[in-house]
């Protein structure tokens, strides 16, 4: 298993794997898959190339070379919200699955946003009724502070979406 952030040359198995996840896990992700199913090449390279102001990049874990997950990090630049980051996007394929990569994945991530100068919690929104996200986040520590009622709407149904903070400072 290897997990690393993602580059240009990842762009055509990153854009696969996504458009799978919107597919096969649609209340998991506020993206359609109709959203994204258009992107060139090109344009799903310039999202996953991890950007220069640091403001945002993708890690992907590969088995035996394949990518099998992803999750994004977000860090937004302005001073006033450079404390906080923002995990979005978590996916692991099916046929990867309940064998630790998603935990892998989270702990690789959480290192990362740990690494960041000034940056001292993390947060999440995760689709209230989503058990096994909710379990994964709550088992590295992640608490809920709210749930945004309404926050999906697909096919007529609302959904609502629980945030989930790790703080990285428990005191301050
Ligand atoms: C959520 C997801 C990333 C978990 O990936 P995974 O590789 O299967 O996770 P792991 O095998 O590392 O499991 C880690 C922990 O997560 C929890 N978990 C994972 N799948 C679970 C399930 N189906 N039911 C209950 N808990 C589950 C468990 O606590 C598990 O620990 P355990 O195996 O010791 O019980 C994966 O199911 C997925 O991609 N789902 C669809 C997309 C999605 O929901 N993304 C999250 C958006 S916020």
């Amino acid at each position: 298993m290897e997990i690393r952030l993602l580059d240009r040359r990842d762009a055509s198995a990153y854009q696969a794997l996504r458009l799978q996840a919107l597919r096969e896990s649609p209340h998991a992700f506020s993206a359609s898959h109709e959203d994204e199913a258009g992107r060139s090449i090109d344009e799903v390279a310039a999202r996953i190339v991890p950007a220069a102001d640091g403001s945002a990049c993708v890690s992907g874990i590969f088995e035996a070379g394949v990518l099998a997950g992803f999750v994004a990090l977000v860090h937004l630049q302005r001073k006033k919200l450079r404390h906080g980051a923002e995990l979005a996007g978590m996916y692991v394929a099916p046929a990867y699955r309940r064998r630790g990569l998603g935990a892998a994945l989270l702990r690789a991530v959480i290192v990362h946003a740990r690494s960041i100068d000034g940056v001292r919690q993390l947060g999440l929104g995760v689709n209230a009724t989503n058990a096994a996200a909710q379990a994964l986040y709550r088992s590295a520590g992640f608490v809920s502070w709210g749930v945004q009622p309404r926050a999906l709407q697909i096919d007529g149904v609302f959904h609502d979406e629980e945030h989930l903070l790790l703080r990285f400072d428990a005191a301050g």
